[in-house]
């Protein structure tokens, strides 16, 4: 797949190398924006403040798939009074969206793909955007976990917090998730 990642930091960066070395074509972008227009998939990976901007800065991304990462912490609010920021996105742009890679620690992408078992990674979304959003997964080393439409986006945007309370009360480091059949829990 041609790539264009917007944001090159933990999440950004870290999923450029993993799909690199998968065999995909990933153009990285930054805050010098640039050009989407060959991309059959784009990853925007930017902190809640920066998204608007950084749509703005990037050419031909209308009615592109895209995979939306941000959390939006210590009460900040979905741009222009959507419900959530992915849903924003999808207003912008009008192509297949998914939220996804927002549950799962920058730090810790690297280590998945040798992981002795997948780490879960949760979406919501478009079903047109289903096929990128589990074969990217999957060469990121994690297993999907779709958990329905794109209106969907503010519950999982949410649980974030919840994620992070759990990490912080195990006291064990940054944490994976994953589910399990009862035959295998
Ligand atoms: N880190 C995590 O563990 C984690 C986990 C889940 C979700 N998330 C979410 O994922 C998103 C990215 O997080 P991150 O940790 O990767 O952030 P980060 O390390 O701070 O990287 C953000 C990147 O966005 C770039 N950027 C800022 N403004 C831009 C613009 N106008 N156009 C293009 N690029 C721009 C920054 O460029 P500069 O380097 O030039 O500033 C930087 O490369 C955030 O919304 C975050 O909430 C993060």
């Amino acid at each position: 797949m041609r790539i264009t990642t917007i944001g090159r930091g933990s999440i950004g960066g870290t999923l450029a190398r993993l799909w690199t070395a998968a065999g995909h074509q990933v153009t990285a972008l930054g805050r010098d924006g640039g050009d989407a227009s060959d991309a059959d998939v784009v990853l925007l990976a930017v902190r809640h403040a920066d998204i608007p901007a950084a749509l703005a800065g990037v050419t031909g991304l209308e009615g592109k798939t895209v995979i939306e990462t941000s959390n939006r912490l210590d009460g900040e609010l979905p741009h222009d009074g959507h419900a959530s920021n992915a849903e924003y996105v999808k207003a912008t742009l009008g192509g297949p969206t998914a939220k996804v890679f927002n549950l799962n620690f920058g730090k810790l992408l690297e280590g998945a793909p040798q992981a002795p078992n997948r780490p879960d990674n949760i979406w919501v979304g478009d079903e047109t955007a289903r096929a990128a959003v589990e074969k990217l997964t999957r060469d990121a080393g994690m297993q999907p976990r779709h958990g329905g439409p794109l209106d969907r986006a503010a519950t999982q945007e949410s649980f974030a917090a919840l994620f992070v309370a759990i990490v912080k009360d195990a006291d064990s480091g940054l944490l994976y998730y994953r589910f399990a059949t009862p035959e295998a829990i």
